[in-house]
């Protein structure tokens, strides 16, 4: 199911751990609007202290500056959240990702103290998969171990997921491991009735995961602007929205959401990927909202909800509803698209076989 090493089976204790994030989330004039990537790398950073790292150095990147640096694509908001989040740990940041700055930075780390790096793509190194940049932070880090735990970018070929493994042992952690698990799953041997829900704005998106799965799932709807804009398929198999709750066609109206509730009812396995209309506007958001409760009350079913707006909503709903409940709501967008559509997995690929 998993093939790769994990951070379970590998000897941490006194190590200086590298670990590939990815904090690549939502900032709104200075202020990060969904910290799910961010609290969905602690079990990680938890193991890594329980098994004694002498220190852990975070890398990720955030947005697209295209190798030139952005001050509004800083990562120093995110070790600002991190502080926050972790009160009992000590987080520093530093604004390079190589060089005197970080070599000081790390040998200024308490025993135990994590510390986050520059955004990576403030270096065009980063996204020509460059091993130069790569060894650059090895050896500004003193790095013994390298751990990827970034899913969501694991679909690049990126010197911090590809050319970095090449430096250094290279292995999964906690938050890789069951995104890939749970997605492979799913796609291999899911419990039937398996329900495929795909919504959201791009049919050139979402067609390769109809294809994927039309021949898997039992069903399969498609909602949200993809329905609107008058969606049709030769699938027995596949369900269209066919009612919307306004004239502009901005939400899945009664008939289609009962219908869509009546299959989540009697599956076993649901897949949910895009949002079932234009739910980031609470008007438009009835029918994903109320298929995100069905789903999240269901006991005994396999929940797996993917894609950046889908899981943002559903976590957003989990703080009012402390009560629903999903098997995944996973961090990745692309990569999870990726990864069920059978895809290369460079940033997989690229880490060491398990022993
Ligand atoms: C994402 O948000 O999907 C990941 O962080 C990858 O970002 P990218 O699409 O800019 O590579």
């Amino acid at each position: 199911m998993f093939d790769k090493e994990v951070i379970t089976n590998v000897k941490i204790r006194g190590q200086t751990v590298l670990v590939r994030v990815d904090y690549n989330v939502p900032i709104k004039d200075g202020v990060i609007t969904d910290d799910l990537r961010i609290r969905a790398s602690f079990p990680t950073l938890e193991l890594l202290a329980k098994k004694g790292a002498r220190r852990i150095v975070l890398i990720s990147h955030l947005g697209r500056p295209e190798g030139k640096k952005v001050k509004e694509l800083s990562l120093k908001p995110v070790a600002d959240r991190l502080k926050e989040l972790l009160p009992d740990k000590k987080v520093f940041f530093v604004g390079d990702v190589s060089g005197p700055d970080v070599e000081d930075a790390v040998e200024a780390l308490p025993v135990g103290g994590i510390l986050l790096l520059e955004n990576l793509r403030f270096f065009p190194g980063e996204e020509k998969d460059s091993p130069e940049f790569a060894k650059e932070i090895v050896d500004a880090t003193h790095a013994d171990i390298f751990v990827q735990d970034g899913f969501a970018v694991v679909h690049r070929a990126h010197a911090s997921t590809d050319a970095i493994t090449k430096e250094l042992p290279s292995v999964a952690g906690l938050l890789l491991e069951k995104e890939v698990t749970s997605l492979n799953k799913i796609s291999e041997s899911p419990a039937h009735p398996f329900v495929v829900i795909i919504g959201g704005a791009k049919v050139e998106d979402k067609q390769p995961l109809i294809d994927k799965f039309g021949r898997i799932a039992d069903k399969i709807v498609v909602g949200g602007k993809i329905s609107a804009d008058g969606y049709t398929s030769p699938l027995d198999s596949v369900y269209v929205v066919e009612d919307f709750s306004d004239a502009t066609k901005s939400d899945s109206g009664p008939i289609s959401t009962a219908k869509i509730i009546d299959f989540v009812k009697n599956a076993k396995t649901v897949l949910w990927n895009g949002l079932l209309g234009k739910a980031e506007e609470p008007e438009y958001a009835t029918s994903s909202t109320a298929l995100a409760e069905c789903l999240g009350e269901l006991k005994n079913v396999t929940s797996i909800i993917c894609g950046g707006d889908t899981s943002g909503f559903v976590e957003n709903l989990q703080k009012e509803h402390k009560d629903l409940h999903y098997s995944l709501v996973s961090t990745g967008g692309g990569a999870a698209l990726e990864l069920l559509c059978g895809n290369d997995m460079p940033g997989i690929d690229a880490l060491d076989d398990k022993a």
